[in-house]
């Protein structure tokens, strides 16, 4: 992980690198994304990589009834690495059991997000100044958000210190407190945002995910549970910076845009030389 953030350090001081040249890379997206598939892409095309794939499976043979397998086995035929972003949780991992070149986890269902974490870790480190004892304060839906259950790991590793602010329905899952209990790393649980922020260093927002509920209703009951405005951070430590994997929809008011504690722009932006870097490391052009 540090190689690739050191890596991504050497991408965004100098974008043009034609790395990937004569590579093929696909890019399948079998949900929607705005910011990791155009940041993959982007990315393949600034080192130089030609990109092929789908963004809506309709126009794919997937609607005619083709297998994960199969998909999986055909495209590799045709391209050096594979981005794939799945609903279903694990499906990642099996596409690369499956495959005969690399694939990358672009998020599987509720389960994972690792290059989000790359990119979370590269932001972290860019304005902490370090990634080590992190008091990481993680908001909203911590059940579904898969960049949540991700960035917990990784930061499991650098001591972080972790609260979490969420509704009883929305909990950080057992088996990742687990994780964190049996590496002996302590943390906080609360339901109420006011309170609880001034402490961190990062404040990780996340989006409730709607599309992961099977009642509508139940969604519509958390759907603006929390919603940070600049008035509620009066208290925060100068540091402390506001991350979030975005999209976002009510979590943070647009009066917390202009404040220095914003940053969740420039973490997408950082998004497209983490993922440089990724592909540079994979593909051993590093
Ligand atoms: N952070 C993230 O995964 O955003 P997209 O869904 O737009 O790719």
């Amino acid at each position: 992980m540090l190689h690739i953030l050191k890596m991504a350090a050497k991408f965004e001081q100098q974008p043009a690198q034609k790395l990937l040249d004569g590579k093929v890379i696909a890019s399948i997206f079998f949900e929607p994304s705005t910011r990791t598939r155009l940041s993959f892409e982007t990315a393949a095309n600034r080192l130089g990589a030609r990109v092929v794939g789908f963004s809506d499976v309709k126009n794919t043979s997937v609607s005619k009834g083709e297998t994960l397998k199969d998909t999986i086995t055909m495209v590799a035929n045709y391209v050096d690495l594979i981005v794939m972003r799945h609903p279903l949780e694990g499906s990642a991992r099996y596409a690369s059991e499956v495959a005969s070149v690399p694939v990358i986890n672009a998020g599987d269902g509720a389960n994972q997000h690792p290059s989000q974490t790359l990119l979370d870790l590269y932001s972290i480190q860019k304005t902490q100044g370090r990634l080590d004892d992190i008091r990481i304060t993680m908001i909203g839906d911590l059940k579904y958000g898969r960049t949540v259950h991700s960035l917990l790991q990784a930061l499991s590793l650098f001591n972080a210190r972790f609260k979490f602010i969420a509704p009883p329905e929305l909990q950080m899952p057992d088996e990742y407190k687990s994780y964190l209990t049996d590496r002996g790393l302590a943390f906080e649980e609360h339901t109420d945002l006011a309170g609880n922020m001034a402490d961190a260093d990062i404040l990780y927002m996340t989006r409730v995910q709607r599309e992961r509920f099977q009642d509508p209703i139940e969604y519509e009951k958390v759907k603006d549970v929390y919603s940070l405005k600049k008035a509620m951070l009066a208290g925060a430590r100068p540091n402390m910076k506001i991350l979030h994997p975005l999209p976002r929809v009510n979590e943070i008011n647009a009066d917390v845009d202009d404040t220095h504690h914003a940053y969740y722009f420039e973490q997408a932006r950082n998004g497209m030389f983490v993922r440089m870097a990724i592909f540079a490391y994979v593909l051993g052009c590093d």
